[in-house]
């Protein structure tokens, strides 16, 4: 089925024929996505399946081997950089602030690609700062060094700067780590109002649950493969979640919401990052 005709608008950014890896090691082979626009989509996948090396080279940090990303209709690699982050901003999965940084600083720092020698810092740069600050409500930390803030409050500085570059995409490599249920659900109801005001996000996320009530478009991967994509409600089945995860679940409608509810069970085997089949693990049960 056509993106569109899923009520999703056409994707602006596109994966197409690319394989990449690191040295010799190809991790993704060949594999074509289409971010819908205007709508959340949730990567899911075991660890090491590839899911922030899919997301890094989306956003131009890795150059693919094979194949082309697509951005608005051109080829990312052809973009300059200050172009690609004017359009696409990306939260890394564990991004590093350089020693003594101030969260103000560094969400400052977001705003670099609109600045050049002809047009400095503008009170509208600091009026963009100030409100990502307060959407991620951390405005409170402005004056404290990064490196001197909890996991929770350093990953919603990192968030913030990511809104302060003002892009209307933006990928998210899983945003709610470190974070306690009830800021893991802040900052997702953040992702919500930023889809509602009309930007298109991309987030990895480990919790099943939080992936198919937040996000309208799931993409399953593993190894180095897409396994499933679509909406949650047609994409999450026990069946589903065996052969990515090697997880045995029920799966019963979530009572808040019209979204799938995942129950775990236990293992049914190991899925090894290679495991194109999902069956060569070690059964355990
Ligand atoms: N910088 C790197 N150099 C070499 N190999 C890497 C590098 N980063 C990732 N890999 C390898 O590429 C594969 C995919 O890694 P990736 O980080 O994309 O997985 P992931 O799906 O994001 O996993 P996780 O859920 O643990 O974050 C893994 O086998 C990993 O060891
Ligand atoms: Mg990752």
């Amino acid at each position: 089925m056509d993106l569109a005709d899923a009520g999703h608008g056409p994707g602006r950014l596109a994966a197409r024929g690319v394989s990449v890896g690191y040295g010799d090691r190809t991790v993704i082979d060949g594999l074509d996505v289409t971010i819908p626009s205007g709508v959340v989509t949730a990567i899911i996948g075991p660890n090491g399946c590839g899911k922030s090396t899919l997301l890094r080279t989306l956003a131009r940090l890795l150059r693919p081997s094979t194949g082309t990303v697509v951005l608005d209709g051109e080829d990312i690699g052809s973009l300059k950089t200050r172009e690609v982050a004017r359009k696409l901003g990306l939260l890394p999965q564990a991004p590093v602030a350089p020693e003594g940084l101030t969260v103000a600083d560094l969400v400052a720092r977001g705003r670099h690609p609109h600045q050049s020698w002809l047009r400095q810092w503008s009170s509208d740069d600091a009026a963009v700062v100030a409100r990502a600050l307060a959407m991620t409500g951390v405005s409170d930390l402005a004056d404290r060094p990064v490196d001197a803030l909890s996991g929770g409050q350093r990953q919603r500085v990192w968030i913030s700067m990511t809104l302060a570059q003002g892009t209307d995409l933006l990928l998210l490599d899983e945003p709610t780590t470190y974070l306690d249920l009830a800021h893991a659900i802040d900052v997702l109801d953040l992702v919500d109002d930023l889809h509602e005001a009309g930007r298109t996000v991309v987030m990895v996320l480990h919790d099943l649950n939080l992936a198919a009530r937040y996000s309208d478009h799931l993409v399953v991967m593993r190894a180095g493969a897409i396994l499933a994509q679509g909406h949650p409600r047609d994409v999450i089945t026990a069946e589903l979640l065996r052969d990515a995860f090697g997880l045995r679940a029920r799966v019963i409608p979530d009572p808040v919401g019209d979204r799938p509810l995942i129950v775990p069970i236990g293992r049914t085997h190991v899925v090894a990052p290679s495991d194109r089949d999902g069956n060569s693990g070690q059964d355990q049960r």
